[in-house]
């Protein structure tokens, strides 16, 4: 499929700045005028959504609530919608603060997602010494109260989380719920589905980012397996906690999208990214993109809004600081968010520049294909119209690296990162490979008259 300058609004909006820019060099990444302004309105422009976790004792706080309706359009109840907290006593609910969250949002018209049905950690002191039938029973009888609870209201749920084990084995979490049977995680979707059949359905863990750990291929085993017998599952949550230690892996499109292949939605669920500056920002800015590479990817919701509000605070993971000012790594979001994810397979994308006016008629027009894709690299090819005459320039975001080209003898800048190509005699495409070091943008293109 090729994208037209007339089906992209955001290539329209290129082709009306190529008037002022004599020479015709615009580059397609950049934040076009007129872009989205507010994470959620960035997000939905390809259909997806931008959330934030929320906790009910900061609701009473100005700025974080005027960073909320701002620039939010789905919540996640941070500790609220627990088992602690919504069955503190057994048999006894209790909703009042999940239900403040709940409310607030969608009296401002965001969505909520609920977070979470049932988890080994954050269970009631009465459950934590639970065990066998009378627990299984204790814990799908909290799904089904919960999830009846707010039927109709949260568009999906967080049912079971974090039920597998750190390290190498790939296997499940101990647990008094494991203990109690390896069904109860395909026990407590069907109780959910009974309960909500409208909300979708999540598993959610943390460390399941990189495609070659091998707790993420546990739990892809055990969708694919859930897929194959019918049990209940629409979604599966990355929780995406990174820091210097465990960073964005560059294989992050890879798993999201071997997820989605699975036939379920992939949503980042609690990202926040410690560090500061332009590296925090272009680590955001790689999830943003994973995200958007994938046609299933249909939301990111970052855990929390101000670094203060943070779990994890010292490390200041979140897109906006403590005093409720835009971070760097917002602006990276925000423009990654503005700059694509058409919400369908991304395979090509087109830039129109022409001549200065009156210099040379015609101009000419280069279109970007994607090609194939590695763990560590793609391919792009790029065909030429309106002139066999044409200078085609490659701009590649850093840390990008073109590392081999093909049907075009190139020239480059300084930096490395601007590859001039001219015709060499192999006709009007030519094509490149980009080791992407975990940015997937596609590159900016520019085509000029020689
Ligand atoms: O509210 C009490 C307060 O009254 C008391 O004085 C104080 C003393 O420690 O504790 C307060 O409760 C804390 C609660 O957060 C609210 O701030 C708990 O101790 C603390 O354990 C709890 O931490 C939460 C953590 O889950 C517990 O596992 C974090 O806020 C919450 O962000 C975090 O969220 C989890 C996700 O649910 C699942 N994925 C991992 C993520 C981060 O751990």
């Amino acid at each position: 499929m090729t994208l037209t300058a007339k089906s992209v609004s955001r290539v329209a909006l290129v082709s009306s700045l190529v008037a002022a820019v004599a020479g015709a060099a615009v580059l397609l990444a950049a934040p076009a005028s007129g872009a989205a302004s507010t994470l959620a309105a960035a997000a939905e422009q390809s259909g997806r959504y931008f959330g934030t976790a929320v906790a009910a004792n900061k609701l009473g706080d100005s700025t974080y609530v005027g960073i909320l309706n701002r620039e939010f359009d789905m919540v996640t109840a941070e500790n609220e919608m627990k088992m602690d907290a919504t069955e503190p006593n057994q048999g006894q609910f209790s909703f009042s603060n999940g239900d403040r969250i709940l409310n607030q949002a969608r009296n401002q018209g965001k969505r909520v997602r609920g977070h979470a049905l049932a988890w080994h950690s954050q269970q009631p002191g009465w459950m934590q010494n639970m065990s066998g039938s009378a627990l299984r029973s204790a814990m799908l009888n909290h799904v089904t109260q919960v999830a009846s609870y707010y039927k109709g209201k949260v568009y999906a749920w967080d049912v079971v989380n974090e039920a597998f084990a750190d390290g190498g084995g790939g296997g499940r979490r101990d647990s008094n719920l494991q203990r109690t049977g390896n069904d109860w995680i395909e026990a407590a979707f069907r109780a959910a589905r009974s309960a909500d059949p409208n909300a979708k359905l999540c598993y959610n863990d943390y460390n399941t980012d990189n495609w070659s750990n091998a707790k993420t291929q546990g739990v892809y085993n055990m969708v694919r397996d859930f897929k194959s017998r019918g049990v209940p599952i629409d979604c599966v949550g990355f929780q995406a906690h990174f820091n210097s230690g465990n960073p964005v892996p560059s294989n992050y499109h890879t798993t999201l999208g071997n997820f989605a292949a699975l036939g379920v939605d992939v949503q980042i669920t609690e990202l926040d990214i410690e560090g500061s500056g332009s590296g925090q920002a272009q680590q955001f800015q790689g999830v943003t993109q994973a995200c958007l590479a994938v046609a299933r990817c249909t939301g990111i919701t970052v855990w929390g809004i101000r670094d203060s509000d943070s779990w994890r605070s010292s490390g200041t993971p979140l897109l906006f600081d403590g005093s409720g000012n835009k971070k760097a790594a917002y602006t990276s979001v925000l423009n990654a968010l503005n700059s694509g994810g058409t919400g369908t397979n991304p395979t090509t994308t087109t830039t129109t520049t022409t001549t200065t006016p009156g210099e040379q008629p015609g101009g000419c027009t280069a279109t970007y294909s994607e090609g194939q894709k590695w763990s560590d690299r793609f391919n792009g090819n790029v065909t030429v119209s309106g002139t066999d005459n044409w200078v085609v320039t490659v701009t590649v975001s850093s840390p990008q690296k073109v590392i081999a080209t093909w049907n075009t003898s190139p020239s480059w800048d300084s930096s490395g990162n601007v590859m001039t190509a001219r015709p060499n005699g192999s006709g009007n495409s030519f094509g490149f490979t980009i080791q992407h070091n975990g940015n997937w943008s596609w590159p900016s293109l520019t085509c000029s008259v020689g």
